[in-house]
């Protein structure tokens, strides 16, 4: 007899119903008697007793269904530790929960801060497992989260679209690509859609930088150009700044431009004259079902959760390290960011073949 509760938290993207399927029918086919508890919206359902006991029939059929079956919700990390507006203690609730449950183990899937927070109640005593949920592809300890292979091929189409058209206009055109504060999403989506200009928050930019590499391209008789820039690309500049005199920057910064993008063309413009065009695909990129990629990741991240349930394993995520899933203790991986090495390979490379990171 297996009893566990399932939660998904933060923001949302493809394949979280993909690994919740997986680690249900991983644990049904080995366990002749099952329970599931979902928790709706996230640590919220956990904190307030907002459940339901599940079906494993209900995970049929979610393979390829985006969004989440249990909701999700923000429930910042820092804000654990506080009480609610009712004075509640929001961690000793999640653990009255669990125990009220008779969980064996809480499966916990999400992100970053998603992440410190199941660290928090491993601490606090709880059996816990974390499944590596994110578009942004930042959670240290595995090379690969789900979500990020179906945001870079919706984030590609994004580009591949804008090509053609400023292609036939002769234009420049900035696509903005999520990520966070970090750069995977556009790297990689920079580099599948053939992006001229890719500016990362890992690397500050130096805007003269980028107007040369668009005077040589002008020169080299190539009407337009494309840049992917993160949605946390920073300039060289603010990257100086303590975080403090950072942060009233940007505040000023979002009185004079939507976002990041806004500021790079606006940048350019003065410099160059020349119009540019803005596209942010935005929140897009974590919608729909997942890719054929994250399916499968989803599937082996799922069935090994189930594998170290049954081995009654927890306190760990669930990663893929070169190709191997891998059960990663979560002291040694919570709180802590994976960032693009400007170093890297893929870098490297890229900028042999001529790409521009502004630095
Ligand atoms: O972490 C996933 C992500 O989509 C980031 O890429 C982005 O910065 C953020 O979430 C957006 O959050 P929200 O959905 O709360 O606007």
């Amino acid at each position: 007899m297996k009893r566990i509760g399932l939660l998904t938290s933060g923001g949302d993207c493809q394949a979280l119903n993909a690994t919740m399927r997986g680690v249900v029918k991983g644990l049904a086919n080995s366990c002749d008697e099952l329970e599931v508890y979902g928790f709706m919206e996230g640590y919220k359902g956990l904190i307030y007793g907002n459940y339901r006991l599940l079906n494993p029939k209900e995970f049929s059929g979610i393979l390829t269904k985006g969004g989440t079956i249990l909701g999700s919700s923000r429930q910042p990390f820092k804000q654990m530790r506080v009480p609610d507006a009712n004075g509640l203690d929001k961690v000793e609730a999640m653990k009255h929960t669990y125990h009220k449950l008779r969980l064996d183990c809480l499966v916990i899937l999400g992100g970053n801060g998603t992440q410190k927070s199941a660290n928090m109640l491993r601490e606090e005593g709880l059996n816990i497992i974390h499944l590596p949920k994110t578009i942004d592809n930042d959670i240290f300890g595995t090379d690969m989260t789900f979500g990020f292979y179906s945001a870079v091929n919706i984030a590609t189409e994004a580009i591949d679209c804008i090509h053609t058209t400023a292609a036939s206009h002769n234009r420049v055109f900035i696509v903005e690509v999520m990520g966070h504060k970090v750069g995977w999403l556009t790297l990689y989506a920079g580099l599948a859609g053939g992006a001229d200009i890719i500016l990362l928050p890992e690397i500050p930019y130096d805007i003269n930088s980028v107007v040369k590499k668009l005077e040589a391209r002008g020169k080299a008789g190539k009407g337009f150009t494309i840049l992917a820039v993160a949605e946390g690309a920073i300039s060289k500049e603010d990257a100086k700044l303590s975080k403090k005199e950072l942060k009233k920057k940007q505040a000023a910064d979002a009185q004079l431009y939507p976002c990041v993008s806004y500021k790079v063309a606006a940048e350019i413009q003065e410099k160059t004259g020349q119009e540019i065009r803005v596209t942010v695909p935005g929140h897009t990129q974590r919608g729909g079902g997942p890719c054929p990629y994250d399916r499968v990741l989803s599937t082996l991240l799922g069935a090994e959760a189930a594998r170290a349930i049954l081995d009654e394993d927890y306190g760990c995520m669930i990663g893929m390290v070169n190709n191997e899933l891998k059960r990663i203790p979560l002291s040694e991986c919570a709180g802590k960011l994976k960032t693009v090495d400007p170093n890297c390979q893929v870098i490297q490379e890229a900028k042999e073949i001529g790409i521009c990171f502004g630095d």
